[in-house]
């Protein structure tokens, strides 16, 4: 689908100047064969690159950016093709969101992460010092263009973050597409038509959820699942636990935690952990109960003294539960007794 940007995007965008927003990894790999594609079907193109990483998703980027696009005199005519993962994803939508108030962005996912989640529903943003992704926008992109073939470059440990987030899916809402990953293993996604059937799923599942909760006061919560103790992990890491492998450690420990509180009747923890078993997560961060549980309360889904979790009422099945702190702080001990037993 590559080289057939330019054609797809002729549909979307009157000829005008893209801006492909894009880190040098990604660019070296992909950018030459978008921007031909682009120049062939009439637009002029200007690559931004900056060097991969979270690092890089900052104000500071986002402000040379905005300066670049000033430079070359972008209009509102003119628009933004986020070239890459999450973070020049992220990146480039929230610059999108601001120039001159607003000019249309597109996306191309490049990892399984970004293809699965982050292209998908409008977020957009950057990190702050305080934390991460404190500042931003929704914005939807006007398009979003996922070739499955660019994943084959994606390192083995990349490929992980994504897997975590689609297991996340089956659990809040596809019993036979967990069916299907239970079926399979890591070594299945080399398989194209596996990878695309899953992308294909995952994207259906979260463009519902995103259109019937846009701006997350609802639904959309539910794709926070296993994110809260998920986010602690990381943060109590040092950002050295991988996304996909703190989700994966989020999500059974939420699971058997509310089991054990009896917050919900499911039993669907064991098969949640042998499905993250079979696809190599490690599951085996080991914190102090207070260290997670203060490391959680950062968390952007804590209203004053309550905090929402998402918990599975059964698999292709989870609610959102709004439980006081000292509730939370409970599930938080009762889940680490489990963990530090095993
Ligand atoms: N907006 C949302 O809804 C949303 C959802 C989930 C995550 N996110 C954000 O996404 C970010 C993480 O995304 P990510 O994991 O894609 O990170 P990323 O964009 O940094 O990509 C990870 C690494 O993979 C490399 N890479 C990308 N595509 C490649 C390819 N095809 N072949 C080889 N290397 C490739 C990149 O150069 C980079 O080094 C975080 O900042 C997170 O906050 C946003
Ligand atoms: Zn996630």
């Amino acid at each position: 689908l590559l080289a057939e940007t330019g054609q797809y995007l002729s549909g979307i965008f009157k000829r005008c100047r893209l801006c492909i927003v894009s880190d040098e990894t990604v660019y070296g790999l992909y950018g030459e064969a978008v921007s031909a594609s682009l120049k062939s079907a009439g637009y002029d193109v200007f690559p931004f690159t900056f060097p991969p990483g979270e690092n890089s998703k900052t104000m500071d980027t986002v402000c040379r950016l905005l300066e670049f696009l000033a430079k070359e005199r972008f209009t509102r005519a003119d628009a933004i093709i986020a070239l890459g993962g999450g973070v020049p994803g992220d990146l480039a939508g929230f610059a999108a969101s601001c120039y001159l108030r607003g000019i249309s962005f597109a996306q191309i996912p490049t990892t399984l992460l970004s293809a699965v989640d982050s292209s998908v529903g409008g977020k957009t943003g950057v990190n702050l010092s305080s934390g991460k992704n404190l500042a931003g926008a929704f914005l939807q992109p006007s398009f979003v263009l996922c070739d499955c073939g660019i994943l084959r470059t994606l390192p083995a440990g990349l490929l992980k973050d994504g897997v975590a987030e689609i297991i996340k899916y089956c659990v809040i809402a596809d019993c036979d597409l967990f069916e299907l990953m239970c079926r399979n293993s890591i070594d299945s996604l080399c398989n194209d038509n596996f990878l695309e059937h899953i992308v294909e799923k995952c994207v259906i599942i979260k463009s519902g959820i995103v259109a019937a909760d846009e701006h997350d006061t609802g639904k959309r919560r539910l794709l926070n699942f296993g994110h809260t103790i998920g986010h602690a992990v990381e943060k109590l890491s040092g950002y050295e636990a991988s996304h996909g492998e703190a989700v994966a450690f989020g999500m059974l420990f939420i699971s058997r935690a509310a089991e054990e509180l009896g917050i919900t009747r499911a039993r669907s923890s064991e098969e949640i952990e042998r499905v993250l078993k079979q696809y190599d997560f490690s599951l085996s961060y080991r914190y102090p109960a207070d260290e997670l549980y203060e490391a959680a309360l950062i968390d952007k889904k804590r209203y004053g003294d309550s905090i929402t979790l998402i918990i599975p009422e059964k698999i292709g099945d989870a609610r959102s539960v709004e439980i006081d702190i000292k509730k939370f702080k409970e599930l938080v001990v009762r889940g680490s007794l489990q963990w530090m037993s095993e």
